[in-house]
């Protein structure tokens, strides 16, 4: 199985309630390795410039607002299939369909504030990674 990175992020709405350990735990029992991480503030540009995919969508002006209204956690995962194995483990974008033993399940409070994102492909997650980290912030 190929070795892949995925770009992860821990949103506001968790790291305000403590949870950064609670959430990095579940990533790390599911076999992903945290490669890099930082806790960053990031402006509202930022937040238009790294969601600017969704430009245009209902949602965009609060989502913006809400990843620029704490601090985050943005990380690297490295492991066997990581990009879905993220994603698994995040669980569904809305909490209401979220799995049992999710991320998302277990600690969002609503679809957009629900404390985790993670990269959908292998071209978003080298994208987002080279948005947040240089190469030399990526220690395997
Ligand atoms: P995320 O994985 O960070 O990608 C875009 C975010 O937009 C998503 O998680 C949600 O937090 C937020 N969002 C808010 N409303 C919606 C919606 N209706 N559909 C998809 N994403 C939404």
């Amino acid at each position: 199985m190929a070795i892949e990175r995925t770009f992860s992020m821990i949103k506001p709405d968790a790291t305000a309630r403590n949870l950064t350990g609670k959430i990095v735990a579940k990533l790390e029992d599911a076999g992903l390795r945290v490669v890099a991480s930082k806790r960053i503030h990031m402006s509202l540009a930022q937040a238009e410039a790294f969601y600017a995919v969704h430009k245009g969508r209902p949602f965009y002006e609060e989502l913006t607002k809400q990843m620029s209204a704490g601090p985050v956690v943005v990380q690297v995962l490295e492991g066997e299939n990581a990009i879905l194995k993220n994603r698994e483990v995040m669980g569904a974008t809305n909490p209401a369909n979220a799995a049992e033993g999710t991320i998302r399940k277990e600690f969002a409070l609503s679809i957009g504030e629900n404390s985790a994102h993670g990269s959908d492909a292998p071209e978003t997650a080298a994208e987002e990674i080279a948005f947040w980290f240089s190469k030399t912030e990526i220690v395997g």
